[in-house]
């Protein structure tokens, strides 16, 4: 894994956001398009400004998949990932090759097999993602399902998943917070060409040590990243405080 500790989440976003366009332009380059998964929340910012911004990136080639969202809140919620992926996105760059987001208002179980289909006729070149607090990948939380082939699956977000929305505001309380959400699985993820993390914040410093320090375990979703060819992981110094001298 290649690993990039700057000083702080805006360079971190920044590097992110620029290897993740040299990595789509190199994709258009060698086959005539490209195909993306945007991950979401606060750590992801930075990183998407920068690449929404990127010059000589021909957007009509690139198809966009959704790594994440929540079942049964309204599109129009702040803390919907479709409104952030919108807003923050797709609205910026301009008309894409295809969009694939997920209806978290849809039956879960058929927008699960839809998307499923959709994504297995395509190869990804390269998935954005971030880490939660409880090291959680996309919304994989611990014990995440390694084994499921399934594309997208129904998940139960765990307590402190939950929290962590509810204290970086998203939502008002944890009765608020859905219970439930249809998330990428980690197979999924893991057959991505190229994965790109951005990871900042003191509040990740702990699931940053223990996914690249544990042994790969479901109990650290994101330790499967260390099984990745081609994984890029941008900390800043505050992510990266815990780590053992490198
Ligand atoms: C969030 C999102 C994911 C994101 C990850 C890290 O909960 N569902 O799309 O990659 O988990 O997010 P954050 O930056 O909020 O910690």
């Amino acid at each position: 894994m290649f690993i990039s500790i700057r000083n702080d989440s805006e360079e971190a976003g920044f590097e992110a956001g620029k290897k993740a366009a040299s990595l789509i332009r190199q994709a258009i380059i060698s086959k005539g398009n490209a195909t993306i998964i945007l991950a979401t929340g606060s750590s992801q910012f930075e990183t998407l400004n920068q690449l929404s911004g990127e010059q000589g990136i021909d957007w009509s080639k690139v198809s966009m998949f959704h790594l994440d969202e929540y079942i049964d809140l309204p599109v129009s919620h702040k803390a919907g990932f479709r409104k952030y992926l919108k807003e923050r996105f797709i609205e910026k760059v301009g008309p894409l090759k295809s969009v694939n987001l997920i209806n978290g208002e849809a039956d879960p179980q058929e927008e699960c097999q839809r998307l499923g289909r959709l994504i297995s006729e395509t190869t990804v070149d390269v998935a954005l993602v971030g880490i939660g607090e409880n090291g959680h990948l996309a919304f994989n939380d611990p014990p995440a399902d390694f084994e499921t082939e399934n594309a997208y699956l129904v998940v139960k977000l765990d307590e402190q998943c939950r929290q962590q929305q509810v204290n970086e505001g998203w939502f008002d309380s944890m009765e608020e917070v859905p219970t439930h959400a249809i998330s990428m699985s980690v197979k999924q993820i893991m057959l991505s060409k190229h994965i790109v993390a951005t990871v900042p914040g003191i509040r990740k410093a702990k699931a940053v040590k223990n996914t690249l320090e544990r042994p790969v375990s479901n109990n650290y979703p994101a330790s499967i990243l260390q099984n990745h060819p081609d994984c890029y992981l941008f900390l800043d110094k505050a992510s990266a405080s815990l780590l053992k001298e490198r």
